[in-house]
């Protein structure tokens, strides 16, 4: 039988994921929540497709572990190296942050010119372009890959002179190309969005994956009859965190992206799953 009132599992590479936790809890609010970031083995954006996927499997086993209905990788370049291989190893449902965020950057470009911001590893791996060209095939999507940002989120620097000259530097090539679709596709970037939206300009529309990712998972469970029914109570271990490293670092930086005051990370041994 379904098991509606376990709770989703959502995984990153650290704290970024919080955005897109943050976006699943404000719009699946019945819902339980079991985090894990690897703040451990972060970042992923520079690392290679292997190891990544073995990460993710890690991480994978450790989530079924705490017998989630769904899986929810949180992280754009897990989601394009490991998303593939997760998805037929496990048999139940999984999604990414890549393909809700290119669906909804091919709804909001005019002009079919499609900008994508993310780690190296993403950017590498083409997967924003494939899908989009998949559903338009005639939009022409350019990368930049900006490993800046993410240091710069971390240390707190959201609104700084610092991070205005560096997405200066990263973005002028993109204002140049005259896109008008900005897809943030990193988890860290939401974080940025007004210094990258007035560099950008009133004209480029940021896409975040995250916002669409939370309503296709709920697409997702209501399709697989998995929408808890009996609305689960903040206490209830409604929320739970779970890190590889450094639990009051992270806690202290989740209480400031999620404002239901998280009381504890735990750390877990992610080598042994
Ligand atoms: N969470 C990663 C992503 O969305 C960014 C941080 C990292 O490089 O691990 O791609």
């Amino acid at each position: 039988m379904k098991n509606k009132s376990a709770p989703i599992g959502v995984f990153d590479s650290g704290v970024g994921g919080l955005t897109v936790a943050r976006e699943i809890m404000r719009q699946l609010p019945n819902e339980k929540v079991v985090y894990f970031g690897d703040t451990a083995r972060v970042p992923y954006g520079n690392k290679s497709k292997e190891t990544v996927t073995r990460y993710s499997r890690q991480i994978v086993r450790f989530l079924l572990s705490q017998e989630v209905k769904t899986i929810v990788i949180a992280c754009n370049t897990a989601s394009a190296y490991a998303l593939d291989e997760i998805e037929k190893e496990v048999d139940i449902p999984v999604i990414g942050v890549v393909k809700p965020g290119a669906a909804v950057a091919v709804q909001a470009t005019s002009n079919g010119k499609i900008g994508v911001i993310a780690t190296e590893g993403t950017i590498g791996s083409k997967i924003y372009s494939k899908y989009i060209n998949e559903i338009d095939p005639s939009a022409s999507v350019v990368g930049k890959a900006c490993p800046l940002f993410v240091p710069l989120v971390e240390e707190g620097l959201w609104q700084d002179p610092v991070t205005d000259e560096i997405a200066k530097r990263y973005l002028t090539e993109l204002i140049d190309i005259g896109i008008d679709t900005l897809i943030l596709g990193c988890t860290h970037y939401p974080l940025i969005r007004s210094t990258l939206g007035r560099i950008m300009g009133e004209g480029v529309t940021l896409v975040n994956p995250a916002y669409e990712t939370a309503r296709e998972l709920k697409g997702l469970l209501e399709k697989e009859d998995l929408l808890n029914s009996q609305a689960a109570k903040l206490g209830d271990n409604k929320y739970r965190f779970y890190v590889s490293d450094a639990a009051e670092k992270f806690k202290g930086f989740a209480n400031s992206i999620i404002k239901y005051g998280i009381l504890s990370a735990k750390t877990i041994k992610i080598e042994e799953y």
